[in-house]
């Protein structure tokens, strides 16, 4: 036991396909679910390119009523903590649905998604939507934020402020991929760019908020390796979420879990949440040299 929970990036597994995968996990996070049925964007909604995959699902899932009725019974009887996944087009879909949740034993935590490059955005900010599901629930709510902002750890204070007991950072970034005949390869053109690219930019957002609040933050973003997920919780994170591995490899949650522990101990952690002190420590002082400097 590592002190660090390995769950699933939402989206990237399907437990009831997956049941397996979905037991080797801390928690398993739903894909989100919607107030209607969705059947998503357009296909082509996937596309590989060399250091990462572009997505443009959109959303797709059965809706609030089925999911209830019929998926929320299955995922229950694996056994694993179960997150769901939040998502809406308004204020009031994301208190809709918090609120259907809220009396449903099995529902571990929500985890609200502020922010899918897929669809088109509410038109609150996420501090609103927030607000919303607060209102709707006494369940854990996880605020999973956009990395494509300037000053990500403002929006961190503000959701926080307006009840989220966590974050779950980040969520995929806008891209592009043409074709030979430079055509974009997606039929929506633009998808969420996710896998080894996002992990630079995963780590900096984490490290942002970290700072910024104190509340657990799920970290996720390119992570392949244990190694990668360590250095997740060196800037902060206290878990840690598996995205695009899954679809390459399927025994991913276990791996990275024995490897995480291994890279920890090998730098003398014992527990790999003892990893946090050396980026914050070496970040107040480049803070302080930079302070100086400008003084
Ligand atoms: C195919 C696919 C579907 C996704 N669907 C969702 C989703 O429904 N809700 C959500 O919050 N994030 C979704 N994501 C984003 C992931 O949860 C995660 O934030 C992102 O992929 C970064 O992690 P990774 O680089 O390890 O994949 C999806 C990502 C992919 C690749």
């Amino acid at each position: 036991m590592s002190g660090v929970r390995i769950l699933n990036a939402s989206g990237c597994l399907d437990a009831l396909v997956a049941p397996d995968v979905a037991r080797s996990l801390d928690a398993f996070v739903t894909k989100t679910i919607t107030p209607l049925p969705r059947g998503g964007n357009p296909p082509v909604r996937i596309a590989e390119t060399e250091s990462g995959m572009l997505n443009s699902i959109g959303l797709q899932g059965p809706g609030i009523d089925a999911f209830v009725e019929s998926h929320l019974p299955r995922l229950a009887a694996l056994g694993t903590e179960l997150w769901v996944s939040v998502g809406g087009f308004s204020a009031a879909d994301f208190a809709t649905i918090c609120e259907r949740l809220d009396g449903e034993k099995d529902v571990a935590v929500l985890e609200l998604n502020l922010s899918c490059p897929n669809v088109d955005e509410a038109p609150e900010t996420a501090a609103e939507l927030v607000a919303a599901a607060r209102a709707a629930t006494r369940k854990p709510l996880y605020a999973k934020l956009s990395p494509a902002q300037w000053d990500i750890a403002t929006s961190a204070r503000a959701v926080v402020a307006s009840g989220a007991d966590g974050l779950s950072l980040v969520n995929t970034i806008r891209g592009l991929a043409l074709d030979a005949s430079l055509r974009p390869r997606l039929a929506r053109t633009v998808g969420g760019y996710s896998g080894p690219a996002l992990r630079p930019i995963a780590l900096a957002c984490v490290h942002a908020c970290a700072a910024a609040v104190e509340v657990p933050i799920v970290g996720m973003g390119g992570v392949r390796t244990g190694l990668d997920a360590l250095e997740l919780v060196a800037v902060g994170a206290t878990s840690v979420a598996l995205g695009t591995v899954l679809f390459a490899d399927p025994d991913a949650p276990a791996r990275i879990g024995a490897e995480l522990t291994a890279e920890a101990s090998a730098r003398g952690y014992a527990n790999p949440l003892d990893a946090h002190a050396v980026a914050v420590v070496r970040s107040e002082k480049s803070l302080q040299i930079a302070q100086n400097s400008t003084a």
